[in-house]
């Protein structure tokens, strides 16, 4: 686990505190952006910690932003990096980050975990993260605990609305308009990945609709028939006995 497993024993005073099996996501989410200037947004502060890891981790230049309701975390800001104190279940708070310091290459939500939360700040956030940019939320276990509105497939739950996500990602699939419409966000979303704990957002701007390619003797061949199916009998129903 290249920069984490170096970095962790160098650590100063101010508490740091992320679950163990979170630095091999990072590694494998986050490498890719540290060979040129971001912006970075971490929402949730705490003790600190994670402030001087990531300045550490990204490219010196980067734009490192912090946000967190207790206004004793503008103590934490070092130089380099800007904190600002607010609630992440404010989409007006969000909205004036975004305007000082957006569009982000990569947020990471480690904040109040309270499920509502999640969605509200990925709502008004994803918007402003950039083409190939990453919208990360940890501690998704708390979709499967009561106190913090989550619980076992509580539809309000950040997990659900992440699974509900990738039915919005397939929309332009869909035959069944009445039940499932296609949603403009398949036009800007790349993919949705799951980790324990963790979900990332990837975001690929303009995204044309898919293509099936027909390869053969070096020529290849696009087509979108498969998706002209919409609103129509499905060239695949059957399959199913429907
Ligand atoms: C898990 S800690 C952050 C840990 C830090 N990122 C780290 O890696 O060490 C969560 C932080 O979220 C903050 N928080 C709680 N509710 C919040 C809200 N509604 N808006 C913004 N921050 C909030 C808390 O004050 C707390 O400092």
């Amino acid at each position: 686990m290249g920069f984490f497993n170096d970095y962790l024993p160098t650590t100063g005073d101010k508490l740091l505190t992320k679950w163990a099996h979170y630095f091999e996501v990072y590694e494998r989410e986050l490498t890719r952006f540290r060979s040129r200037p971001v912006r970075f947004l971490e929402i949730g502060i705490f003790r600190g910690g994670s402030i001087p890891m990531w300045k550490e981790f990204f490219h010196d230049e980067s734009t490192l932003v912090f946000i967190d309701i207790d206004p004793a975390c503008v103590t934490h800001a070092i130089e380099g990096t800007h904190v600002r104190i607010g609630d992440q279940s404010d989409p007006e708070f969000l909205r004036s980050v975004i305007e000082e310091f957006g569009p982000f290459d990569i947020v990471l939500d480690d904040g109040s975990h309270i499920n509502r939360h999640q969605i509200t700040s990925f709502e008004a956030i994803w918007p402003a993260i950039d083409d190939r940019g990453v919208y990360v939320v940890e501690d998704c276990h708390t979709s499967y605990w009561p106190g913090f509105g989550g619980g076992y497939r509580n539809e309000a739950s950040f997990m659900e609305f992440a699974k509900r996500m990738i039915d919005r990602l397939h929309s332009w699939y869909t035959d069944q308009d009445e039940l499932f419409e296609f949603d403009p966000i398949a036009k800007d979303l790349l993919g949705v990945r799951i980790y324990d704990s963790i979900v990332v957002f990837e975001k690929r701007l303009n995204k044309e609709a898919p293509i099936s390619l027909q390869i053969q003797n070096g020529e290849v061949q696009g087509s979108r028939a498969p998706l002209t199916m919409r609103n129509r009998t499905s060239m695949f129903r059957g399959r199913d006995g429907g």
